[in-house]
């Protein structure tokens, strides 16, 4: 038996997947509790090379249990939460799964962008409420929409926007447009720049798709939500650390930006950064449980990815695995 550990969460997730390659193939998918010390005692008992992790952080044992060559693998994009430098110094290999999930995060942030625009999720608790009234919307047509991050998922999201609901939408990133350039006619960029404060200023939507980093951290401030017009609304379908909650909740109790939809938060499960700074307290809010990827076919390609990188780098070595991103 070749024993494959995976964080009992994820092992739901991808259950169909994982169960089918336990009859299958040569290699055992274990479902083990997502805390640290039961992975690391699972791996060490069955004397598993590799695990499938989730989105919960690792810091300690797991990259000592693991013997090695072994493998770390992402079941998803975002791999904020493991510790790449510790894991290279014991021999470890980390792997990810893009392309798993670019359309499933991309309709997801479509959704909450029409959620709010058209005010649904607040219409549908004021009609449960006895209620028959909602305040008027906005329509998505020719609206200008700033995607900041234009990676696999931001360029999803903006062949969908542009091509599904003629919106104007502009890449904000880091690299310089001439990465960009042939991608111009097959997802429909406007305009793609490096300048925040241009790609803020008429935005009627901004959406975050950028990666999580020590760079990233608390990129959505104070003085970037100050960039944005008043009626503007945020989308947040990163990871929680990009946003400064506190600063957020300001910016939606004062109106200084019109409505957020937040799949990813600080602290997940949600707990405010703050006890008088509470999210679930506002009505211009509209919050999911980090779920843009969680549909049954993102959560199969993410399970065939994430176990199909580590029978690579077993039966083949890591130079003929393309998703090692601790190299
Ligand atoms: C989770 C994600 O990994 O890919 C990512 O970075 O945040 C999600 O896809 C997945 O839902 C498992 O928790």
């Amino acid at each position: 038996m070749n024993p494959i550990i995976v964080a009992e969460s994820i092992f739901h997730k991808g259950r169909t997947t994982f169960e089918r390659l336990n009859r299958e193939s040569p290699y055992q998918f274990l479902p083990i509790p997502i805390d640290e010390c039961s992975i690391s005692d699972a791996i060490r008992k069955h004397s598993a090379k590799s695990f499938i992790a989730g989105t919960d952080p690792y810091t300690s044992t797991l990259y000592q249990a693991l013997p090695t060559g072994g493998i770390i693998s992402r079941f998803g994009v975002g791999h904020d939460s493991i510790d790449k430098e510790l894991a290279s110094q014991n021999g470890l290999y980390v792997t990810n799964t893009p392309g798993a999930l670019g359309n499933a995060v991309a309709e997801h942030a479509c959704w909450m962008m029409g959620s709010l625009a058209r005010h649904i999720h607040s219409a549908h608790h004021s009609t449960l409420g006895g209620n028959w009234a909602a305040p008027a919307g906005m329509e998505l047509r020719g609206r200008k929409v700033t995607i900041l991050g234009f990676g696999q998922i931001g360029q999803n999201l903006c062949r969908k926007l542009h091509f599904g609901f003629d919106m104007e939408v502009t890449g904000l990133g880091t690299r310089p447009e001439s990465e960009y350039a042939h991608l111009k006619e097959s997802t429909g960029y406007a305009r793609y720049t490096t300048d925040m404060v241009e790609a803020l200023a008429d935005a009627d939507f901004v959406v975050l798709l950028m990666t999580s980093t020590t760079a990233t951290r608390h990129l959505a401030d104070a003085e970037f939500f100050r960039l944005m017009p008043k009626h503007a609304l945020l989308l947040n379908s990163a990871r929680g650390a990009v946003v400064d909650e506190i600063a957020l909740f300001d910016a939606l109790s004062s109106g200084q930006i019109a409505g957020a939809g937040l799949d990813v938060f600080e602290v997940e499960p949600y707990v405010p950064q703050a006890r008088d700074k509470d999210l679930r307290t506002l009505d211009n809010v509209l919050l999911t449980p980090h779920i843009g990827s969680n549909t049954v076919e993102s959560n199969a390609a993410m399970a065939a990815a994430s176990a199909q990188n580590i029978i690579t780098i077993l039966e083949q070595g890591p130079d003929a695995c393309p998703n090692i991103v601790n190299r």
